[in-house]
């Protein structure tokens, strides 16, 4: 069988990251190449094992740079195309939403155009439930595929504007495509500004931890290397042109998560310091999975398997992280 060309972009971001090395573990006969612009949330540190081999490569591009993209695809004409490259953290969006535009709107709509001129064989957009805004409390009623799109934040509305326009170029170019939509994702590598790894950090260090509102919010929590497993089969058997969502049902209030994290680490629950809302935070997020289910994918980990598994992993690698939160990891 001949080798195939996969390009992964956010390869140095938490879930890109864990997805290079999924792929680099399972797959002998692709080469990866991993394209990152590395900014704030991009880091390589954790693919040190991985940097040597022959079938890596690293590139530290702009995926809103058009005539570098475009110049790397002639050049490289991969054979599939995963797109995880992006500004992530919702709070961020709120201060700052410029850059998601830029980077998730525009920047996809470069990847697609590079795509579609060289005729990959597949292109996955990783996409995200935020863009379904936000459920009520029935726990009866969850996210489905045919949910209509109704972002609440900037970077929502950022994504569901990339997923569009990703349909489109389905639409109009034939191009070929999947669109994953996943629940909140948690484990290694998992940036330390969002809640869960937030919390680890701040719980081992005995520092407050800032809780949005009454806590009450629902996230339904989906182990990172669940969802690199979902989108290794929605590349390989997803069929054309269609969107999946990913999700383990394991909706937690957040007070239940930090609570769960300080219980774990034998700490105080006066560490909680409850903080102002965030602006337009959304209720409740619950994914269907059942699509996804029929296609062959199921999770391995239970909510309560893989924060234990996370917790031990930030106990355990605490230099990760302390070199994230000083700012070491830059130099
Ligand atoms: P992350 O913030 O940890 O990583 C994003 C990566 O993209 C970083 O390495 C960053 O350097 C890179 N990047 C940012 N702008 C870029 C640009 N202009 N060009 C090239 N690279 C750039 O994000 P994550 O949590 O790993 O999320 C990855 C993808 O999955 C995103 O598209 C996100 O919307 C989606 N997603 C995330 C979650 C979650 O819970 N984290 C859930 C569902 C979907
Ligand atoms: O649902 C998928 C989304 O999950 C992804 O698309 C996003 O990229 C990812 O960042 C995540 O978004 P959230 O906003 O849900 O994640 P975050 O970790 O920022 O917040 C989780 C919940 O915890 C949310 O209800 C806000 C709350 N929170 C968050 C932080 C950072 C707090 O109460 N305190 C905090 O300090």
């Amino acid at each position: 069988m001949s080798r195939k060309k996969l390009l992964i972009t956010g390869g140095a971001g938490f879930i890109g990251g864990n997805f290079v090395q999924y792929i680099m573990d399972k797959y002998s006969d692709y080469d990866v190449y991993n394209l990152d612009l590395l900014t704030y949330a991009g880091d390589l540190t954790k693919h040190k094992e991985i940097a040597e081999r022959d079938n890596y490569r690293f590139i530290q591009a702009d995926i809103a740079d058009r005539g570098a993209i475009l110049a790397l695809f002639e050049q490289e004409r991969f054979d599939y195309v995963v797109h995880f490259a992006a500004e992530s953290h919702v709070d961020r969006s709120i201060t700052d939403p410029a850059v998601f535009v830029r980077t998730n709107v525009m920047g996809t709509q470069v990847l697609l155009d590079a795509s579609r001129t060289i005729g990959v064989t597949k292109f996955v957009h990783v996409s995200t439930d935020e863009v379904y805004g936000e459920l009520d409390w029935d726990p009866a009623v969850f996210f489905t595929e045919e949910t209509p799109l109704q972002p609440n934040s900037p970077y929502s509305a950022s994504k569901a504007s990339s997923d569009l326009l990703v349909r489109a170029y389905h639409e109009t170019f034939g191009l070929p495509m999947n669109i994953t939509r996943c629940s909140n994702n948690y484990g290694p590598y998992h940036f330390p500004e969002k809640l869960i790894p937030l919390t680890i950090s701040r719980v081992l260090n005995e520092q407050k931890v800032p809780v949005y509102g009454d806590g009450g919010n629902i996230r339904d929590w989906l182990h990172v290397w669940d969802h690199c497993a979902a989108i290794d089969l929605v590349l390989h058997e997803g069929v054309n042109g269609e969107v999946y969502n990913v999700g383990g049902h394991n909706e937690r209030t957040n007070l239940e998560v930090v609570k769960t994290i300080i219980h774990t680490l034998g700490k105080s629950e006066d560490l909680i310091e409850f903080v102002t809302d965030r602006l337009g935070h959304d209720k409740r997020y619950a994914i269907d999975p059942t699509k996804l289910e029929k296609l062959g994918w199921k999770p391995t980990y239970t909510f309560e398997t893989g924060i234990a598994q996370t917790i031990k992993w930030y106990t355990d690698n605490a230099e990760w992280w302390e070199q994230i939160l000083s700012g070491e990891y830059r130099k």
